[in-house]
């Protein structure tokens, strides 16, 4: 794992994948966010190779969710470019871009159970029932959660909780965990 450092106090720098033989994924070039008077993100150069986990750290509110709302799509930069796969996503809204955002607030359906929690995205691609309840059985599985499915929400713990939107960003892609192909933990 690499750790890229964040904030006014550590001026971001520009950041090469670990290895120089793995291809870029990501990038970001010349990125930078404020909100009104308040420069949060001041030109960051960051290339995340395929495959590469990075940690981004740095004190409270320096803005390392800025930064990852900024990839997912959630916040447009002011300027500059992230470029995935080697197109601009810069334009793309969050649901048209290859990525998934598990956010640091739970973010659960309160009214839902853990299993329409999980299946919410997949109902809404339009998944036949059947196949969204396999989708979902094999996820609670994953994270040893077998047989939790139907509680509510206030009826697991905090650590089963977080792990529900951890599925929620793994569901409408492949069987690998989210935190191991492109998924953005704010
Ligand atoms: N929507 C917003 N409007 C105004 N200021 C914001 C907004 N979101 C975040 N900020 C400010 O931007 C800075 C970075 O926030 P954030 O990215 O959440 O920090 P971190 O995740 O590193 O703790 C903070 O000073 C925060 O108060
Ligand atoms: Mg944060």
């Amino acid at each position: 794992m690499r750790q890229t450092v964040a904030g006014p106090a550590q001026a971001p720098r520009a950041t090469e994948p670990a290895s120089p033989e793995v291809e870029v994924e990501l990038e970001l070039a010349g990125v930078r966010h404020g909100f009104g008077e308040l420069k949060v993100i001041d030109r960051l150069d960051l290339r995340v190779g395929r495959g590469e986990t990075v940690a981004v750290v740095g004190p409270s509110g320096c803005g390392k969710t800025t930064l990852l709302r900024i990839v997912g799509g959630f916040t447009p930069a002011t300027s500059g470019q992230v470029i995935l796969d080697g197109e601009d996503i810069g334009h793309l809204p969050p649901n048209m871009r290859n990525t998934k955002m598990v956010f640091q607030s739970y973010a659960l359906f309160p009214h839902m159970n853990v299993r329409k929690n999980i299946g919410f995205g997949l109902k809404l691609q339009k998944w036949p029932k059947e196949k969204i309840d396999d989708r979902v059985d094999d996820l609670l599985s994953l994270v040893q959660m077998e047989g939790l499915g139907d509680r509510t929400i206030d009826r697991i713990s905090g650590g089963q909780q977080q792990r529900d939107p951890d599925r929620r960003g793994d569901q409408t892609r492949d069987s690998r965990p989210a935190r191991r192909r492109g998924a953005l933990f704010g």
